[in-house]
């Protein structure tokens, strides 16, 4: 087959062509049962396609037909041995991959900024993290990969490790020397993993990092939808065959997937895998080259600057995706969820974060110049919005400690719990997650020792506007901790 094809979406259409009398689900039955207005707005064309697993149309639970051809095609463009559809996000393919590999008391290295779905599937597998403590960039304010020598540090000191899980690249665009981690790794049997949320272009262009499987990792979960141009919540896992175990990882996906898999969400893999294999590098390409200019330019506007390579120094930061554009706007004296909402409001711009320092924007095959230009115009208003400001303010930049694990993840969520005021909480341990910043990247894990330090950062979060994420009291009054057992007098 060529990637020319589209197997799935070929099959989609052919099957609505013949206009079958439905007597299945989905209810709305091509939209004629649906709400008008909603049906009106999204158009017959994809409620025509919104259908469900019947004979002619195969199953993602256990592809033999269009399915398992779109797959194939989709592990030659992504350069993987197999590749498996995801209609649960990067986060489904994520826990599938970690349960594929790890099951009770089994020890997994996993950086500490982690997604959450990978510290969710670490409490459902009964695995035992071992966190690996990643570098720290003090100037932004972030978080970036781990180094290739505290890999190696980690597999020494703890050799029956069951997998090693690296995140390629980060949020913000940086990546380690992947390569050289796959090499420890592999040199003591450890299968990679790889949370590839942020990079499903990386393959297809010589100026972004290595992709995952590229560099020789086991498995990589990696969202199509987030930057590779299909529908929002559709991702791949890609796997080489080796470490892993292919029929594993389809079963514990299966075991992880909604029975009612989306087929307008399938089909827009289908078709993304094939812009990619087709015209990725052209595109991508086209991108680069916009995102380094919106870069010089930015980086001319008084008070503000974008991350870029002179942040790269060591095998934790080893190399970067130039299309993320992580602006700082602490010189302007102020935070990065001020200037989000100013951006809002007065240039109708929506950034992909903010955080206490900086904002994130993101330069996408959905980008021209006319974008780029107005960003631009908007940073440079926001700049002479703030100057005067900016000369009176020095922003000190704080970065979150990393709290001490006090018994697993699997344990704590398991615990009798009790509900605390949250000021008071420091020395307890905690038994929720609680994430500021990125969105999804836990400040508290179950099983952490809540300490002052980090109170006092969520606060200063709160403060800022920012919205936390996690806790079941919102408001943050309140936290869930492990009950105290107090002696019986
Ligand atoms: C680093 C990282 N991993 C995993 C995910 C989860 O991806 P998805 O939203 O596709 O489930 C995200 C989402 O933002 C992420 O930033």
């Amino acid at each position: 087959m060529s990637q020319l094809e589209t197997p799935l979406f070929d099959a989609l259409l052919k099957h609505r062509n013949r206009h079958p009398i439905q007597f299945h689900i989905p209810g709305h039955k091509k939209g004629q049962g649906m709400d008008p207005a909603f049906r009106e707005f999204i158009g017959d064309n994809v409620l025509s396609i919104d259908l469900i697993n019947i004979a002619p149309l195969d199953d993602l639970h256990s592809p033999k037909g269009a399915i398992k051809a779109a797959q194939e095609l989709a592990a030659e463009a992504f350069g993987a041995d197999h590749t498996f559809f995801s209609v649960q996000g990067t986060s489904g393919a994520i826990m599938t991959m970690i349960m594929s590999v790890v099951g009770p008391g089994d020890k997994i290295l996993v950086p500490r900024n982690v997604h959450k779905s990978t510290m969710s599937a670490i409490i459902l597998s009964g695995a035992i993290p071992i966190f690996i403590y990643p570098e720290v960039d003090e100037e932004y304010g972030i978080t970036h990969g781990i180094s290739a020598e505290s890999v190696e540090k980690a597999i020494e000191t703890y050799p029956d490790a069951k997998a090693l899980l690296v995140i390629n690249p980060t949020y913000f665009g940086f990546a380690a020397d992947l390569k050289r981690i796959v090499e420890i790794a592999h040199a003591s049997d450890i299968p990679v993993i790889v949370d590839e949320a942020h990079g499903i272009h990386l393959r297809f262009h010589d100026e972004l990092p290595i992709s995952a499987m590229e560099a020789g990792a086991d498995m990589a979960a990696t969202s199509v939808h987030k930057l590779g141009g299909s529908l929002t919540q559709s991702s791949v896992l890609n796997v080489r065959e080796g470490l892993v175990s292919i029929s594993r990882v389809q079963s514990v996906l299966s075991m992880l997937t909604t029975t009612s898999t989306s087929y307008p969400l399938l089909a827009s893999l289908d078709c993304a895998r094939r812009q990619l294999a087709i015209n990725g590098n052209h595109l991508i390409d086209k991108t680069i080259r916009l995102a380094k200019e919106a870069r010089k330019r930015i980086n001319k506007i008084p008070h503000l600057k974008v991350a870029g390579r002179e942040r790269l120094h060591s095998s934790a930061t080893y190399d970067m995706d130039p299309t993320k554009l992580l602006i700082s706007v602490k010189d302007l004296g102020i935070t990065g969820h001020q200037a989000e909402e100013w951006l809002r409001q007065n240039a109708n711009i929506e950034v992909e974060l903010s955080d206490l320092y900086n904002i994130l924007c993101l330069v996408t095959l959905g980008d021209t110049k006319k974008e780029i230009n107005l960003l631009v115009n908007a940073l440079q208003r926001m700049s002479q919005a703030f100057d005067s400001e900016a000369c009176i303010k020095e922003t000190e930049v704080n970065v979150p400690d990393i709290p001490a694990l006090a018994m697993t993840p699997r344990d704590a969520f398991y615990s009798s719990t009790e509900v605390i005021p949250f000021k008071d909480s420091a020395g307890y341990i905690c038994a929720e997650f609680i994430m500021v910043y990125p969105p999804g990247i836990p400040i508290f894990i179950p099983g952490e020792v809540i300490t002052q330090e980090n109170i006092d950062y969520i606060q200063m979060n709160i403060e800022a506007g920012l919205p936390v994420q996690g806790p079941e009291d919102t408001s943050l009054q309140t936290i869930r901790v492990i009950k105290e057992r107090k002696p019986i007098y």
